[in-house]
């Protein structure tokens, strides 16, 4: 088994997920700022401190995605994050993308940047002990939308980056987002999902990536947030193991998917409706950010004093998405 293989099939099993920690500094201020703490480099770190000494996290997290800020920073007992998640038994990963950008000749798309000096960074984060990392494209469903133009953008971008990622020793979380945004309904989120997919596995093995050293982070088929349709959970387990059936090779370990948006409870449903879909040729687990640490943030609002409270409320939202495995 090759290592990058072995850190992949440790990230998706043994009923644990990997839990998103990654907002940019943009996302998680305005995050704070939305529960009232002021957007500073202290509180961020703060509440990623919060987060991973969640006591006995290590029993349903796999793996946390850091960004490069708190990748950089220190715990208050002086062990920067990633040497503190080595010491609990969850693995370290990293968002190398620099996010989305209006693309060029395709209005209102967007393609995710990040690949210039790519390598570099890579064997730097490799040598600060880094085992995995993500980069996350987003593709809109609209008028006319998505254009080929834009899918092609995007996962060629994924595509060079898991290679460059593979090349350093890294396991490349592939993340092509359909966003939930917009009137779509579930069946034209399952066709986008599909073609995007397909795209996507075209390219990775155009750029010869090894399958059986990647994460696939897909989004589930759901109807957007502007539709009038409320599919049930069950319709929603069914169209995404089918887009996912056409298109995923069963050489890929493990399949987390992100939440997207959903309402924490909604997304776990979700995931454990999937489980009973018989036999599936791959893992199929949870790389969750908000729908993880939602509640936690609600519960904390920067208030030490709900320091415990809050650790309480990610715990359980990742016991129960352990369970749902
Ligand atoms: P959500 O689960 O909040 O969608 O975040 C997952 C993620 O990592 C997005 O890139």
């Amino acid at each position: 088994m090759s290592t990058l293989n072995k850190i992949a099939r440790t990230l998706v099993s043994d009923r644990r997920g990997i839990l998103a920690a990654d907002e940019s500094i943009g996302t998680m201020s305005t995050r704070l700022e939305k529960v009232g703490v002021e957007a500073t480099a202290e509180n961020r770190r703060v509440y990623r401190e919060l987060i991973v000494t969640t006591p006995r996290l290590a029993e349903s997290i796999s793996g946390i995605i850091l960004a490069d800020e708190t990748f950089h920073q220190k715990l208050s007992d002086g062990r920067t994050f990633p040497e503190f998640l080595n010491d609990i038994g969850i693995l370290t990963g990293i968002k190398v993308d620099t996010g989305a950008k209006p693309l060029a000749g395709a209005p209102g798309e967007h393609v995710t940047e990040g690949l210039d000096g790519l390598r570099d960074r890579v064997k730097e984060y490799v040598r600060l002990g880094a085992t995995f990392a993500k980069w996350r494209a987003t593709i809109t469903i609209g008028d006319n939308l998505p254009s080929a133009t834009a899918v092609r953008a995007n996962v060629h971008a994924l595509a060079r980056y898991a290679g460059l990622c593979q090349e350093g020793g890294l396991v490349p979380i592939v993340e092509p987002e359909v966003l939930m945004d917009g009137a779509h309904s579930l069946e034209q989120c399952r066709q986008v999902t599909t073609a995007v997919l397909q795209s996507l596995f075209e390219e990775l093995d155009l750029m010869r990536v090894q399958l059986d050293g990647i994460v696939l982070k897909p989004n589930m088929v759901v109807a957007g947030t502007g539709s009038s349709q409320r599919p049930g959970v069950s319709d929603v387990a069914r169209a995404t193991v089918e887009a996912l059936r056409e298109t995923v090779p069963a050489s890929v370990p493990g399949i987390a998917f992100l939440s997207g948006g959903q309402k924490p409870e909604v997304a776990t449903a979700h995931l454990a409706a999937m489980q009973d879909i018989d036999p599936l040729p791959w893992e199929l687990t949870y790389s969750f950010g908000r729908a993880l640490v939602g509640p936690a943030l609600e519960t904390w609002r920067g208030d030490n004093g709900n320091w415990n409270a809050a650790q309480k409320a990610l715990s359980e939202r990742a016991v129960a998405n352990a369970a749902a495995r």
